[in-house]
């Protein structure tokens, strides 16, 4: 099983061809973080998260923030020793063998691709509610807002057409070869935290604030039992999602200055900085307009996205809950007479979201090219466009995928199974981690995780955790999908695999040349 293990000089090679030159310091890579990390989670799913939760969303915020800040700083240690593109996936073929790094490839798929399906729905409901019915007066016909019912979308809904139409836009920039520059990055950061600033400054000052309306705080319990994602920790599985991203930061190590001391500054910065300000948003709107979730006839949470809370949702006296929205915090801006400001915040987040979703496809796209171009992925994949110089085949597919998953789900159940695969593949990185310091002591690591031995296993637990706690629906996604990539392995990749076949590229940049490098075939 751990047969095929990709030598990691050769690995590192490829890192040594491409030689980037060392440009980012701290500063540039902590708003790389905050610019991949700001996106649909805080802006949308704190609704589904209130619903789960309560007033306990702000614990939730912090048990997935501290997750994802010990998560953090297993990728540092691992990103500043492999500095080379496919992230978990490279990292577990070095460590953990060629069967483990597929399924973690597998799972990154569903870590990226339906992260960014998510974040088009997220952005649809401010596109939808803040851009075309606040500010151009238009209405679009429900049916064209939302997914079906059927699949825990609106009453009335048929197809998310602005979340479909944003995912193919977003894929075909990407064709063309849009990559974000730093400094519209460092723009769009702006317009977030500004807008998150206000979000904060005018609730927790506003005359509306009630600290009663944090009682009772935990009205679905710290646990609300297994599979339902519900209390708490199922609110903190959820909005987990809000902190995806952050893994962006590590496949940037090779670009940085004194990544020893800048990788972990980046990373853990930028989740500290996002886990503060989550909770400040999070105290903001349920202190002024209430969080308290829409209880079943059994005093359970009706499941965020289910037909009944849909339902719920439409009755009068629901309608301006923070729970039943779809655009949380400029609905909660309108609700407390900021009507104007929560526009601007609508609008930032029209502006901005795109952007999440296209570093989200990107790096599903060049998690496919480094697959495809181990073999274990049909090659054709790998095709480099001869104008655009950019994988156009791997990007097109994956963008038809986002946009259909877009199009006929909702944004919570969406994000719940993103995080399920997101949460398998952070776990593989806490592993890896641990395999190098006993397999490969002595090679040079520019960041150590200190305390390593109790950090990894946190991660572990941490994503263990996590991950028992999302719905049913979302655990049981990762074993369906899982078993349904290992067929594909068996069939296709383990015989087309160029490892297997005793060939190790070395070459690592989409543009880049070929240069395959024969190496002894391992035995297996
Ligand atoms: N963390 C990103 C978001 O919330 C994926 O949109």
């Amino acid at each position: 099983m751990f047969g095929r293990v990709k030598p990691l000089d050769a690995i590192l090679a490829t890192a040594q061809k491409k030689s980037l030159h060392r440009s980012l310091g701290w500063f540039q890579l902590t708003l790389f973080g905050i610019g991949c990390v700001i996106g649909t989670g805080i802006f949308v799913l704190t609704s589904a998260g209130a619903q789960k939760a309560g007033p306990g969303l702000m614990l939730a915020f912090a048990i997935a923030g501290a997750v994802c800040i010990v998560a953090a700083l297993c990728y540092a240690e691992i990103a500043s020793m492999i500095p080379v593109a496919g992230s978990a996936y490279t990292y577990s073929y070095a460590t953990m063998g060629e069967l483990l790094a597929w399924t973690v490839g597998w799972a990154l798929i569903m870590e990226y691709a339906i992260a960014a399906a998510a974040v088009s729905v997220g952005w649809s409901g401010y596109f939808s509610g803040t851009f075309l019915n606040e500010l151009m007066g238009v209405q679009l016909p429900l049916w064209l807002a939302s997914g079906p019912l059927a699949l825990g979308g609106a009453p009335g809904g048929f197809i998310n057409l602005p979340a479909l139409v944003i995912a193919l836009l977003v894929t075909g920039l990407l064709i063309v070869g849009t990559s974000e520059s730093a400094k519209f990055n460092a723009v769009l950061v702006l317009v977030k935290v500004t807008a998150l600033t206000a979000f904060v400054v005018l609730t927790l000052g506003s005359a509306e604030f009630d600290p009663a309306r944090f009682n009772p705080f935990l009205p679905a319990g710290i646990f609300g039992g297994f599979g339902t994602g519900v209390g708490a920790v199922g609110a903190a599985a959820t909005i987990f999602f809000a902190y995806v991203g952050f893994d962006a930061v590590s496949t940037a190590a090779e670009e940085t200055k004194d990544p020893q001391r800048n990788v972990p500054i980046g990373l853990v910065g930028s989740l500290l900085f996002c886990t503060v300000f989550y909770i400040l948003v999070a105290a903001g709107a349920i202190g002024t307009i209430g969080g308290q979730p829409i209880m079943g006839p059994d005093g359970v949470p009706f499941p965020a996205g289910s037909e009944e809370l849909a339902r719920q949702c439409v009755m009068p006296q629901h309608v301006d809950a923070l729970v039943c929205s779809n655009e949380a915090l400029a609905h909660v801006l309108r609700v407390i007479g900021f009507s104007g400001v929560g526009n601007m915040l609508g609008l930032a987040a029209f502006l901005a979201l795109p952007s999440v979703i296209l570093v989200l496809i990107f790096g599903q796209t060049r998690i496919f090219f480094v697959m495809a171009r181990d073999g274990l992925l049909p090659e054709k994949l790998s095709t480099v466009h001869p104008r655009f110089k950019t994988p156009h085949i791997v990007t097109a597919i994956t963008g038809v995928v986002v946009a259909i998953g877009a199009a006929f789900f909702p944004v919570g159940q969406l994000a719940d199974i993103s995080n399920a695969g997101t949460l398998y593949a952070f776990m593989m990185v806490a592993i890896a981690v641990m395999v190098l310091r006993r397999r490969d002591p002595s090679r040079q690591r520019a960041f150590r995780v200190p305390a390593v031995w109790i950090v990894a296993p946190l991660t572990i637990f941490g994503c263990l955790f996590l991950f028992f706690n999302l719905p049913i629906g979302a655990m049981l996604f990762l074993p369906i999908w899982g078993a349904i990539g290992l067929v594909i392995y068996y069939a296709y990749s383990r015989g087309a695999s160029h490892l297997g076949r005793g060939i190790v590229e070395v070459v690592d940049d989409v543009a880049g040349e070929h240069t395959q490098i024969p190496i002894h075939p391992p035995h297996n």
